[in-house]
């Protein structure tokens, strides 16, 4: 237990990082860029995949925190399209990987009411892993305490080159007037329908970078980046990152004073 020492001199237990939390602010979307799990496997003198079989703790570990507390959507950057240019070895894995973890948490995820989400080229993925994921979808779709969101084969730009295909049709064949193409309405055609913007981003592996990841959706989210590698990430590294963003102040382009006096 931490210990506090207050001015007489008694120690007194210092409150977990937990019961800091404001519930009241909390984050309702947290996206994660789960980054390091190569590098953490290299230190350890094994190969990359040993790296992402134990990043599925920290998978594990996070999805449950958010649960506990009640933060409503946690999206996971997973496998963005650029992977697909790594060595054939490591994406059969990491495609692999997904299947049977899939697999292995659907009960969990039922148990819990966990609604198992995905956004992304999903059409891309080998057939068995998006037969798992379909079926994994399927069967928690009614589920609502919260949502798991994987980003898998997902890119950024493409999905908002996606949007700007689909919206240049409505125009073409009519049915949309260009006058009505609002913020509002280019959200709707991203993947993330429905889902809003997160509030706060967490990297982890010391790269301060986007990385193609929810480029319209992060806009005004905070961002927070950690050295730990993925694997090293866990239920008290997310209370640090949680608090961290509290102590934020949210501005949206106002000024400080202004946002006070809303709040006052
Ligand atoms: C980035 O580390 C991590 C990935 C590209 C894959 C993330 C996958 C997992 C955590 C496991 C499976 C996930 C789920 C949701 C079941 P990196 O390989 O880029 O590490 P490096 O930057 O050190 O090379």
């Amino acid at each position: 237990m931490h210990l506090n020492s207050n001015f007489a001199g008694f120690h007194l237990p210092m409150s977990t990082l937990k019961e800091q939390i404001d519930i009241e602010k909390l984050p309702q979307h947290i996206a994660v860029i789960m980054d390091g799990n190569g590098r953490w496997a290299k230190q350890k003198g094994k190969l990359r995949v040993f790296g992402h079989t134990n990043g599925v703790k920290a998978v594990r570990e996070v999805s449950e925190a958010c649960a506990e507390l009640g933060v409503k959507h946690l999206t996971l950057y997973a496998f963005s399209t650029e992977n697909w240019n790594r060595p054939k070895e490591e994406v059969g894995a990491l495609m692999e990987l997904l299947l049977k973890t899939v697999r292995l948490e659907i009960k969990t995820l039922i148990k819990n009411n966990i609604r198992l989400r995905a956004i992304g080229d999903l059409d891309s993925l080998p057939k068995a892993t998006l037969n798992e994921l379909n079926e994994a979808m399927e069967k928690t779709a009614g589920n609502t305490r919260m949502d798991l969101i994987l980003a898998l084969s997902y890119s950024g730009k493409s999905e908002l080159t996606k949007a700007i295909q689909n919206i240049s049709k409505e125009v073409a064949e009519g049915k949309l007037d260009i006058n009505n193409i609002t913020e509002d309405l280019v959200s709707k055609y991203l993947y993330t329908t429905h889902i809003p913007d997160p509030e706060l981003l967490i990297r982890t592996s010391g790269e301060k970078r986007i990385s193609n990841f929810l480029l319209w959706q992060l806009a005004y989210s905070e961002l927070y980046f950690t050295d730990l590698f993925w694997p090293d990430f866990n239920k008290e590294e997310l209370y640090k990152a949680i608090l961290d963003y509290q102590q934020r102040q949210r501005r949206f382009g106002k000024t400080g004073e202004q946002i006070q006096s809303q709040t006052a």
